[in-house]
């Protein structure tokens, strides 16, 4: 199959660019300079000049907080970014695969949610990460929309920030009342190429499996890595941020592939970032 991969230069990004070829598939991987999605013509000249058979969509304004004040900015990669992708390989008659987000939901259930639970953002972030989502169900008759959670990987994500903590300092204080499934990158890469190598279209929630609060993500991190740093819960309202997060952000994997436990996913990501750090 022959892909088009933007947002190449993420943390998902790349994965893929890696583990694509790697599994036989022609890729063309785009970073920022190479392809800004938010710019309906070049999209559209950059699709129609490689004629892929699918684009896969890695690209994203990931700023949380930032997307509270940055709202045109997070609109214009987080929205107009996938119904420029949308338009033009529907206009190509190739594929499209969007990665979306838990935070289209606002956490108040009780089980994880599943792909068609009704979602009700909470941030700028989650609002326009949905209208995203929608651009594509919409625009677009070929699609995966696949949605993730708590992504760690190469790049800046809560795994270096606690090991950069715990270097510093000799308490960290974590959230204990808002979960998630921590979810490495690479796994998550490897899903979406089972997804699309099988062809079902559709909408997917895809992470790691089972769940914890950052809290205890964060014990696991200290646990696996020996580190003596005294990590705290603390509830959210000691923690206040600009963008609200929903409570709840475990998301069913229901009717997709399965992903293996985060905690063993957590291990191999770390002996890989101990190799990296010692130079090997
Ligand atoms: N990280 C998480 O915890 C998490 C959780 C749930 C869902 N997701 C979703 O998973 C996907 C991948 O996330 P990630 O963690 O890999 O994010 P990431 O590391 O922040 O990567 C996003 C990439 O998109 C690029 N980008 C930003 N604006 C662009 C534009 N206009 N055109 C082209 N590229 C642009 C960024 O480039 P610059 O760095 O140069 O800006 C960056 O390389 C995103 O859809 C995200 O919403 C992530």
């Amino acid at each position: 199959m022959k892909v088009l991969l933007a947002g190449a230069g993420g943390q998902l990004g790349r994965e893929l660019a890696r583990l694509l070829p790697e599994q036989g598939h022609e890729t063309v991987s785009l970073a920022r300079a190479d392809l800004d999605i938010a710019d309906s013509r070049a999209v559209g000249r950059t699709i129609e000049q490689h004629t892929p058979d699918l684009v896969i969509n890695a690209a994203a304004f990931t700023g949380v907080d930032a997307a509270e004040t940055e709202a045109e900015a997070a609109y214009a990669v987080n929205a107009l970014g996938p119904r420029n992708l949308a338009v033009a390989c529907e206009r190509a008659g190739c594929e499209l695969l969007h990665v979306g987000t838990n935070y289209v939901f606002d956490g108040t259930g009780e089980r994880p949610y599943e792909p068609f639970d009704p979602p009700n953002p909470l941030s700028g972030y989650g609002r326009t990460k949905l209208a995203g989502d929608e651009y594509v169900m919409r625009l677009c008759r070929r699609w995966y929309v696949v949605r993730t959670a708590g992504v760690y990987g190469e790049g800046g994500n809560f795994v270096r920030t606690m090991l950069r903590l715990a270097g510093e300092r000799d308490e960290i204080r974590v959230k204990n009342d808002e979960f998630v499934s921590p979810t490495w990158a690479r796994d998550l890469a490897d899903g979406i190429i089972r997804i699309v190598e099988a062809g079902d279209y559709g909408l997917y929630h895809l992470t790691n499996s089972g769940s914890c609060s950052w809290y205890e993500f964060a014990r696991e991190i200290m646990r696996l890595t020996g580190s003596e740093v005294r990590v705290t819960p603390i509830s959210t309202s000691e923690f206040p941020l600009p963008a609200p997060r929903p409570p709840n952000g475990v998301l069913s994997g229901l009717g997709g592939p399965r992903l293996r436990p985060w905690r063993d996913a957590l291990a191999e990501y770390l002996d890989r970032e101990g190799e990296f750090r010692a130079g090997k």
